[in-house]
C-alpha cells in the first residue's frame, strides 16, 4: 500500500519532496517546464497543509562534483514564476551540510527551499547510506513526486526513505501510477498500443509485456523497418537493426499465437536523406526503393492507424512514428496525436519520452488523459518492472 500526500498530516512538519526537475536547458533558460508545472499540485498541497517545503532534484549527469552549468537555479526561478508572489523560493547552495540545515530551521511559512543538484555529490547515485541519512535528517516527512526518476535506486529516491519517519507519494506520482498502472491492469477494451521510435531493442520488453494484453499493436517509426525486413520486404536505406531480425520474427510469431494483431506500415514517406533537404516522396506499398529511406508512415498507414485508434477504448502510445523533428516527416506522429486527442471516449495515455515531447510541442498535451513525465521510468513501468522509487514508498 502507498500513502498519498493528501492523507497525511503536514502542519509544521519539514516535508522533503523529491521532484524531477531534470528539465531541458538552453544556457540558463528552461526550454520545457512541463515537469516543473506537473509538480505544482503537490508543492501547493504541501504548502496549503502547513508543511515546511524542501524540494530536491537532480539535473543532468554531472561528472565530477558541482558544475555551475547544471545548477538548479533556472528551475528554481521558473518555479518561483509559476508559484507567484505569495511564495518565496530560496535556492540553497548545496543539498546537505550545516548551511542547508540552518536554512531548513529558518524556513518560514509559505517559503520553499530548493536544494542544489543532488548529483553534485557522487554519493547520490551511489546510494551511499551516510549521504542518505544526511538527506533524511532534513525531514519529518518524505514525499516522492519524481516519477521520472523512480527507476533509479539512488539516495534521494530509495536510500533515504527508511530513515524518515513518514513517507508517501505526491499527486503526480499518483497520476502516473493510476494511468500507467491502469493501462497494464485493467484496460477497457478494445485496447490499442502504438509503439515507435528507432530501435526494436529499446521496446522489446514493452512489446512482450503488452502483447498478451492488447487487441492491436501498431508499429511505426524506424523500428517498423526491422519488422518489415524480417518479413522479407525490401526497405532500401532505412534504419534496420540487422541483429534483431530473428527477434522481430519471434515477436510476429508470438503475436500470431496470441491472436493479437500487429499492424505494420503498408506505405511510407521516404527521402534520399533524413533532413529538410531530403527529397520527399511516398511509396505505393510496403516496399522501399533501394536508394531511399523510410522516414515516416505513409497516408494509407495513417488512415489504418486512425481507424484502430478511433475504435479503441484505451490507447497507449510510446515512440514517434517518424523523424518528427523534421517537419516534412512529422505527419505520421501528428496524425496519431490527433486521432488520440479526438477519441474523447477513450483513456489516452502517452508513455513519456520523445512521444510526450512531440505531443506537447504539437499542442495536444492537454487533450490526452495523461502524458507521462517519465522517459526511462515509463518504459520500465510498462515493461511491468518494479521501480525502486515506488517500491520504497510501500508500507505493509
Ligand atoms: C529522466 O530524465 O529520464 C530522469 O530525470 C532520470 O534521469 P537519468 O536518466 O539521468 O537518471
Amino acid at each position: 500500500m502507498i500513502r498519498y500526500i493528501d492523507d497525511m498530516q503536514l502542519t509544521g512538519k519539514r516535508v522533503f519532496i523529491r521532484v524531477d526537475f531534470n528539465v531541458p536547458l538552453e544556457g540558463r533558460r528552461v526550454t520545457d517546464d512541463t515537469r516543473i508545472r506537473e509538480a505544482l499540485p503537490t508543492i501547493r498541497r504541501a504548502l496549503e497543509m502547513g508543511g515546511k517545503v524542501i524540494l530536491a532534484s537532480h539535473l543532468g549527469r554531472p561528472k565530477a562534483g558541482p558544475d555551475p552549468k547544471l545548477s538548479l537555479e533556472p528551475a528554481a526561478s521558473k518555479l518561483a514564476d509559476l508559484l507567484g508572489a505569495k511564495h518565496e523560493v530560496i535556492l540553497a547552495d548545496d543539498c546537505v551540510g550545516d548551511g542547508v540545515k540552518k536554512q531548513v530551521r529558518e524556513l518560514k511559512d509559505g517559503q520553499v527551499l530548493v536544494l542544489e543538484n543532488l548529483r553534485f555529490h557522487k554519493e547520490e547515485e551511489a546510494n551511499d547510506e551516510a549521504f542518505a541519512r544526511e538527506l533524511a535528517a532534513l525531514a519529518d516527512v518524505y514525499i516522492n513526486d519524481a516519477f521520472g526518476t523512480a527507476h533509479r535506486a539512488h539516495a534521494s529516491t530509495a536510500g533515504m526513505v527508511p530513515f524518515v519517519k513518514e513517507k508517501g507519494a505526491g499527486l503526480l506520482m499518483r497520476k502516473e501510477i493510476e494511468y500507467l498502472g491502469g493501462v497494464l491492469k485493467n484496460p477497457e477494451k478494445p485496447f490499442v498500443a502504438i509503439l515507435g521510435g528507432s530501435k526494436v531493442s529499446d521496446k522489446i520488453k514493452v512489446i512482450e509485456s503488452l502483447l498478451p494484453k492488447v487487441d492491436a499493436l501498431l508499429i511505426g517509426g524506424a523500428m517498423a523497418y526491422t519488422f518489415l525486413k524480417a518479413q522479407g520486404i525490401e526497405v532500401g536505406k532505412s534504419r534496420v537493426e540487422e541483429d534483431k531480425l530473428s527477434l522481430a520474427t519471434k515477436i510476429l510469431d508470438a503475436a500470431q499465437r496470441l491472436k493479437t494483431a500487429i499492424v505494420l506500415p503498408v506505405d511510407h514517406v521516404v527521402a534520399n536523406e533524413p533532413t529538410e533537404k531530403g527529397v520527399k516522396s511516398e511509396t505505393p506499398d510496403r516496399a522501399i526503393p533501394a536508394d531511399l529511406m523510410g522516414l515516416d508512415i505513409g497516408p494509407k498507414t495513417r488512415a489504418q492507424f486512425n481507424q484502430h485508434i478511433r475504435n479503441a477504448k484505451t490507447v497507449i502510445w510510446n515512440g514517434p512514428m517518424g523523424l518528427f523533428e523534421v517537419e516534412q516527416f512529422a505527419e505520421g506522429t501528428r496524425t496519431v496525436a490527433d486521432s488520440m486527442a479526438n477519441n474523447r471516449g477513450a483513456v489516452t495515455v502517452i508513455g513519456g519520452g520523445d512521444s510526450a515531447a512531440a505531443v506537447q510541442q504539437m499542442g495536444y498535451g492537454d487533450k490526452m488523459s495523461h502524458v507521462s513525465t517519465g522517459g526511462g521510468a515509463s518504459l520500465e513501468f510498462l515493461e511491468g518492472r518494479e521501480l525502486p522509487g515506488i517500491k520504497a514508498l510501500e508500507t505493509k
